[in-house]
């Protein structure tokens, strides 16, 4: 009777370092605390920071209305006119940007002071995508496929370069690459994929292959952890998708003597935890 935990489970580098900080400013910071959104995409930890009195700004409008107390930037980061706004206000402004995302940033402010043209792999809708849409005073545009790349009409001559939002899809993103070192533009290509998805990914293959049953824990609305979910269920017929230890029935569990858990990453350990407790007492 085996419980195999994925190492991989729960808040990657760069969230746990958003959290922790928040932690960090609720005991030490200039009050109240403000995050610019919701932290991470989990319903039971954004509740609980609130209950500890954080609170969370959702348009820069309310942004407008804040000129005490400690603003944290989130790992997903922002676009620098809203950074600028955050930084004349007179708050504590704690830049809890991933470094992966900075680097980005970095790449896409260059870029536009070259008067090169930016094109980002990425969900124009995403806040990380806005956000580095905003480092850049030239040109942008993020694509989602080959296609929407093969649709642009870059002007021959132009310099482009290609950079990836940190949770795309590796493969997607090198069928992009294909496409775009064709073009008869001048191109250059950093590739910003971050590896924790891809490792996570990997890992939960890995161990679904090889339990009866796998445990995969994250918020329903969460994209990585429905994909997570989706290939544990492709190597695992009984796997299971649950957002808190209440929507697991644990009676299947007796009969199962490998157990595999792994959650996405807005999962805390808390909940991981208390997860495989509950599954390792019924087995
Ligand atoms: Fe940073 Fe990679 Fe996480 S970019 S926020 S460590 S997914």
């Amino acid at each position: 009777m085996e419980i195999i935990k994925a190492k991989s489970a729960g808040f990657c580098f760069g969230v746990k370092r958003a959290v922790d900080e928040v932690q960090k400013q609720i005991r030490d910071g200039r009050k109240p605390v403000y995050t610019y959104g919701p932290i991470i995409h989990n319903e039971q930890v954004v509740n609980k920071l609130a209950a500890q009195g954080v609170r969370v700004i959702r348009s820069e409008e309310e942004l407008d209305q804040i000129h005490e107390g400690t603003i944290i930037i989130r790992s997903h980061g922002v676009p620098e006119r809203i950074q600028k706004k955050m930084e004349s206000l007179g708050v504590n402004l704690v830049d809890a940007t991933c470094p992966f995302v900075k680097k980005i940033h970095e790449i896409a402010r260059r870029t536009g002071e070259n008067g090169d043209i930016l094109i980002i792999a990425g969900n124009p809708n995403h806040p990380e995508v806005q956000g580095i849409m905003g480092w850049t005073k030239g040109e942008v545009y993020a694509v989602e496929s080959p296609e929407e790349l093969q649709n642009l009409k870059i002007p021959e001559g132009r310099k482009a370069v290609l950079v990836a939002q940190t949770t795309f899809d590796k493969v997607k993103f090198e069928d992009i690459v294909e496409i775009f070192a064709r073009t008869r533009y001048s191109s250059y290509v950093v590739n910003t994929v971050c590896n924790a998805t891809d490792e996570r990914q990997t890992e939960a293959r890995e161990i679904a292959q090889k339990v009866d049953a796998m445990v995969v824990i994250g918020g329903r609305h969460s994209s990585n952890t429905q994909k997570l979910y989706h290939i544990c269920s492709e190597k695992c017929a009984n796997t299971y998708f649950i957002e808190t230890l209440v929507d697991l029935d644990l009676k299947p569990f007796q009969s199962y003597s490998r157990v595999g858990i792994t959650a996405g990453a807005s999962t805390p350990n808390s909940i991981i935890e208390e997860v495989t407790e509950h599954v390792r007492i019924k087995l």
